[in-house]
Order: C-alpha cells, then sequence, then structure tokens
C-alpha cells in the first residue's frame, strides 16, 4: 500500500504538470501565432485579437485564474501588528491545488488496516506510512526551492507560486514525520519503556540519526512560521539551510542504517540530495561567469536618491542576456556580503569595444549597425528601497559620501525570470507601486524599440506610476529620460503618475498630454474600463508593488472581463 500510494502521489503531480505543460505549449503557440499575424497590423485591425474567442474564457478568468481565494484579498499580508506578518492568502487556484495535495496525503495517511486489533501492528503500519510519504513530499518540496527550478519557464509557473507549493509541502512533510516518530516511540515505550526510548537514541544508529532528523524538520518548522520569517528573514534562511541539510544528511543515514538493510526510500533521499548540490553548484557556477571575466570583475555604482532609495548600476565584466521582467539576487563587497537579495532589473545597456564604434570603410562613415556588433559587457541598473536590513545599510554606505555616491565590487547572480512577454499584445497596461516601477520600466524600451522595428503587435502602452511623494520621480529619471527620447515614444507611451501624499499641490502638474500627472491614488477600476474601452488587440494588466494595490488591480481586471475583450492579467509579487 505504502507503495501504491507513492505512486499515487507522483502520478498526481507528475498528471498536473502534463496539464500545465499542454496550456503552456497552446498558450505559446497562441501568443505566436497572435504575434505574427497582428505584428504587421495597426492597432484598429486587431479586432480578432481584441474579441475573445473562447465565450467561456471570461468567466474562467473570473472565477478561478485570476480569483482570489475569497472575495479580494490574495497578496495583501495579513498584519497583526507592523512587525507581525501572519503572510498572505493562496488565490483560489493555488488553495485547489493545496487542497488536492493535501487531502490526498490525509487519506493516504488513513487508509490503514483499522480492523486490527493488535494496536501496535497498526501502529507499525502507520509509522512505514507516515515515513514514506514524508520523503515522497521531499522530492518536488527540494526541486520547487530551487531558483535554477527547470520548471518555471517550462510550465510558466513564478517562482512564488513554486514557494507556496514548497511551503506547505513542507509543512506536510514535517507533520508526517513527526507522526512517524512518535508512532514508533509509542510501541518502544511499551516495549521497554521510556528508558528504552533514551537508550535507542543514543545507541541505536538507525533510531538516533532518525530523531536527531525529526528535530531538526521539526525547528525547521516552527522557524519558518510567517511572523519570525519576515521579521528575521536572512536568519531564517540561514538556519533552513543548515537545518534542511541536518535533515538530509540524517534522513539518509537513517535509510542505510535499518537492520534490514537499506530502505527502500534510499534512492530518492539521494536523489534529494544529488538536486539539491546540483542547484548549488549551478548557482555558484553561473555566479562566477557572470561577475568575471578577462575584464575584471563586477563593479557597481551606488546613489543614494531622495525618497530613502538608491539606484544601483552594476557593470558586468561581460555580456549577459537581459529580458525583460527579470529579477537577479545582489551582493556587495562591503554591505553584508555573505547576503545575496532579489531585486528587478530595471534597465539595461550593453557596452561595446570602442574600436567596434568605428565606420567600416573610407566610403561608409556611419558606425557599424550595433546588430551586427559583438557587447563586451553588460550595465545593469536596480532601484533598491531602504528597508530596514540589508537595504538600510546600503543606503547608508550611500550617504557617507559627500556626493552621496560610493563604487564597490559586487556580484550578480541570475537574471532570473522574464517568461511573461507582452509582445503579442496589441495594449498593455503597466501599474507601479514606488519601488515596483523596476519591473514595469524594464518592459518600455523593449516595447517601444519592438514597435519601431515591426517586431511586435503592441500599439498602445500605458504606465500608471504610484508614488507617495514627488521627489520620488527621481528615482527613474535617468532611465526616463532615456524611453522619453525614444523615437515614435509618444505614439505608443502614456504615462499617468500618481502622487498620493504632496508636500505642495503645484509640484502636481502635467508636462504633456501623454505624461500626465494627478494627487491622490488612482480610482483602478475607472481607469482600466476606460483603457478596455479604447483597446487596441489583446489587452495585457501587468502588477508589481504592494499587495493593497496588486489586489485592487486584479479585481478590476476580473470585473472588466464582463466586456467580452481579451483582458489577461499578470501580477509580479514575491510572498515568501
Ligand atoms: C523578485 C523580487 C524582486 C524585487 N525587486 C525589488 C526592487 O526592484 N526594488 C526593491 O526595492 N525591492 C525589491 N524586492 C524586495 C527586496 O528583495 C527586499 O525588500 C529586500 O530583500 C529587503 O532586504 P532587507 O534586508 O533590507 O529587508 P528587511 O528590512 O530585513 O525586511 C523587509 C522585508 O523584506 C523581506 N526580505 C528580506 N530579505 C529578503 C530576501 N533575501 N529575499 C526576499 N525577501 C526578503 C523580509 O521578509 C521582509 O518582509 C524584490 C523582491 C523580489 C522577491
Ligand atoms: N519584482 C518584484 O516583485 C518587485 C519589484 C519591485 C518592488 N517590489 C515590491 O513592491 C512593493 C513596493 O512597496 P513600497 O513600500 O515601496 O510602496 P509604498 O511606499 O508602500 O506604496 C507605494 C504607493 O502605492 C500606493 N498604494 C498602496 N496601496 C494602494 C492601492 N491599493 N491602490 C492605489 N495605490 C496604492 C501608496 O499610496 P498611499 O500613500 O496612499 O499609501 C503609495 O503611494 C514592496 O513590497 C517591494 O518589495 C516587488
Amino acid at each position: 500500500m505504502n507503495y501504491l500510494f507513492t505512486d499515487l502521489l507522483w502520478w498526481s503531480l507528475g498528471i498536473v504538470g502534463l496539464v500545465l505543460l499542454v496550456i503552456r505549449i497552446v498558450e505559446l503557440a497562441w501568443a505566436k501565432l497572435r504575434l505574427l499575424t497582428a505584428m504587421s497590423l495597426p492597432g484598429e485591425k486587431q479586432e480578432f485579437w481584441r474579441r475573445t474567442q473562447w465565450h467561456r474564457m471570461p468567466s474562467l478568468k473570473r472565477g478561478l485564474l485570476y480569483a482570489p481565494l475569497w472575495k479580494k484579498r490574495h497578496n495583501r499580508e495579513i498584519r497583526l501588528s507592523s512587525a507581525a506578518n501572519m503572510g498572505t492568502l493562496p488565490s483560489r487556484l493555488h488553495a485547489l491545488i493545496l487542497f488536492g495535495y493535501l487531502a490526498s496525503n490525509i487519506a493516504y495517511m488513513f487508509i490503514l488496516d483499522w480492523k486490527n486489533e493488535n494496536k501496535y501492528a497498526l501502529c507499525a503500519e502507520i509509522r512505514g506510512r507516515s515515513g514514506t510519504l514524508s520523503v515522497v513530499s521531499m522530492v518536488p518540496l527540494i526541486i520547487f526551492a530551487g531558483r535554477n527550478n527547470p520548471l518555471i519557464g517550462l510550465l510558466n509557473v513564478s517562482f512564488d507560486t513554486y514557494n507556496l507549493l514548497h511551503r506547505w509541502m513542507g509543512r506536510i512533510s514535517v507533520v508526517e514525520v513527526i507522526i512517524h516518530f512518535i508512532s514508533w516511540a509509542i510501541v518502544q515505550v511499551a516495549d521497554d519503556g521510556w528508558a528504552g526510548v533514551q537508550h535507542k537514541i543514543l545507541h541505536d544508529r538507525f533510531i538516533g540519526y532518525g530523531t536527531v532528523g525529526v528535530a531538526a524538520m521539526t525547528i525547521l518548522m516552527i522557524l519558518a512560521f510567517s511572523p519570525i520569517r519576515h521579521a528575521f528573514y536572512e536568519t531564517f534562511l540561514n538556519t533552513h539551510i543548515i537545518l534542511a541539510l541536518i535533515a538530509f544528511i540524517c534522513t539518509w543515514v537513517h535509510c542505510i542504517s535499518a537492520s534490514v538493510g537499506h530502505l527502500p526510500q534510499t534512492p530518492w533521499i539521494l536523489a534529494i540530495m544529488a538536486l539539491w548540490l546540483a542547484e548549488r553548484t549551478a548557482r555558484m557556477l553561473r555566479l562566477a561567469y557572470v561577475n568575471w571575466s578577462g575584464r575584471g570583475f563586477t563593479e557597481a555604482f551606488v546613489e543614494a536618491v531622495p525618497g530613502e532609495a538608491c539606484r544601483v548600476t552594476m557593470h558586468l565584466p561581460r555580456s549577459v542576456t537581459v529580458k525583460p521582467g527579470q529579477h537577479a539576487y545582489v551582493r556587495f563587497a562591503g554591505v553584508n556580503c555573505w547576503e545575496s537579495h532579489p531585486f528587478s532589473i530595471a534597465f539595461y545597456e550593453h557596452a561595446y569595444r570602442s574600436d567596434d564604434l568605428l565606420p567600416v570603410s573610407e566610403k561608409d562613415r556611419s558606425p557599424p549597425d550595433h546588430r551586427t556588433r559583438k557587447s563586451v559587457g553588460t550595465t545593469v541598473s536596480f532601484l533598491i528601497g531602504a528597508h530596514t536590513g540589508f537595504t538600510r545599510k546600503l543606503y547608508k554606505a550611500a550617504l557617507r559620501s559627500q556626493s552621496h555616491s560610493v563604487s564597490m565590487r559586487a556580484a550578480l547572480e541570475g537574471p532570473y525570470a522574464g517568461h511573461h512577454s507582452m509582445d503579442s499584445y496589441g495594449h498593455c497596461v503597466l501599474f507601479a507601486g514606488a519601488t515596483g516601477i523596476t519591473h514595469q520600466i524594464s518592459y518600455l524600451p523593449h516595447l517601444i524599440e519592438g514597435f519601431n522595428a515591426g517586431t511586435v503587435a503592441t500599439r498602445r502602452v500605458t504606465l500608471v506610476w504610484i508614488v507617495r511623494d514627488y521627489e520620488v520621480l527621481e528615482w527613474a529619471r535617468p532611465w526616463m529620460d532615456k524611453i522619453l527620447r525614444l523615437p515614435n515614444r509618444k505614439a505608443v507611451l502614456q504615462i499617468r503618475l500618481f502622487v498620493t501624499r504632496p508636500k505642495t499641490a503645484s509640484q502636481v502638474v502635467s508636462s504633456s498630454t501623454t505624461v500626465q500627472m494627478f494627487p491622490g491614488r488612482p480610482n483602478i477600476p475607472m481607469l482600466l474600463a476606460k483603457e478596455v474601452g479604447e483597446q487596441t488587440g489583446a489587452m495585457c494588466v501587468s502588477v508589481c508593488g504592494p499587495g493593497g494595490l496588486a489586489d485592487d488591480v486584479r479585481d478590476a481586471v476580473r470585473k472588466v472581463q464582463a466586456h467580452g475583450t481579451v483582458v489577461d492579467f499578470v501580477e509580479e509579487s514575491f510572498t515568501w
């Protein structure tokens, strides 16, 4: 029965994965078809793609795909106080998947020989079942924890979603391992009393390692409790890795020291350790490759900007391909160099050899086309809001110098994600809350240049950026200046800036019809309904910012599904 349920769990996960893969392939093929047919058409000719082609799709999006668990709340954190962050609620689809996995684990735990009158035999059955199921969950849980998880791009499922699954599978695995231990202890106490339990733990390799593994996993679960995790993230992360390593090693020794010979679960635990090691090695190799070349190491220029943030420009010593919507983990030599934190790549440019810029011949005086030149380095920019930990230290390091800027050696790990392409949408509406602008701004040069080159279907982009204060607009100024100067920018891009707490009313002035500024928060449902009223081709609405803003945009997207046009929703969030 243990093997049957193991197979059932593998199959359930495999089938969900396969279904997602089929959906992903259909989705990709549909987007490619839309791109190929729409990229040469003006906006008003993209009517076919504007209208939904399957009448049930809008209600599916509204009721399941984009639905929060209940009414509206999904990514707005549940806080007991400013320090106690209880986390967020899963979406309806996430909740269904989690419920399926949890319910099948509970059901498999309860299908036992309840008629057996020997309760110790029943305990032995529970022990075998719980131990087996616990190790089964460890395999996907370790795959889902990886930044390099290939399923992210393959299935178009975000790291955030895998992280949610990782947390729940972890909880299930720990509860099962505790049941495994208790069901062993009940029989042991009956056989030899508590002294027998103690003796076995201290002198029997099989039991001793098993017990340490259970203890490590239990502590790991307690430390991963949301308020602790959020309040002491770095401490949580480091102890989490150490405790997970202890748990894996102990489980492996436990599996190979049984008196009956190696337990059948031994290959799984070896696979878990191999996967973990492979992921760590991939990360280290990638880190070394991206940040070091014959041209030297990565250097970062960190500027403190008004509104308690840092604008960081990293000069990578080799050319790295960056796509819009990607993020990277960064670390700085002078600021807690053992910590690496994720940040969205706001802007990137490639550097070329200076002799490549010279004209090719006497007659031809124009420099070679950049597409034929070989880039020798990449400049990647970030915007980092100062919180209380590493980000605050970085901000203070920049403030300390007279120029409020500092150069230091740094390292970038990535880039990661970026699997949401907007190229096939005729109309994109991008919402950003404060530092969330980093994610959205990265799409702008790509879409405007694509419009000019005729390689994207996008004909209209509306960027809505909500900030507290006028001075915060300085954060994105150097990148915005370049974007606003791009040819045909006015034909494609409209910018709406909302300053929620302006110091004076005179600060809120619109500079042109395509760049408008308003005081206060936007009325998101009204704003989106207006965009849908003027919709050009298929629409993609994306949001990156505080959880409350993301929930409001999600709600507005669900409401406009009633219009019967194609409005897709992408949320860039992280809730770990
Ligand atoms: C994919 C992604 C992209 C992001 N992009 C940006 C961006 O462009 N600009 C920006 O300002 N912020 C961005 N963030 C948020 C940023 O990573 C955190 O604000 C930063 O790590 C906080 O560091 P701290 O030590 O100052 O945090 P603290 O003040 O100690 O904690 C503040 C919050 O950040 C969380 N946090 C702390 N360390 C990490 C970590 N290593 N990984 C994830 N969360 C952490 C904590 O749980 C806590 O909720 C992004 C986060 C993710 C996941
Ligand atoms: N790739 C990513 O995942 C990524 C990238 C960058 C940033 N981020 C995250 O984005 C978040 C940005 O937070 P922050 O602390 O910098 O922002 P913030 O200062 O808390 O808020 C930004 C602005 O959004 C407004 N706002 C908040 N909720 C709103 C709502 N429901 N409707 C309309 N406006 C709303 C605020 O208005 P009020 O003044 O009225 O409150 C404020 O002006 C952070 O959590 C950051 O880590 C994520």
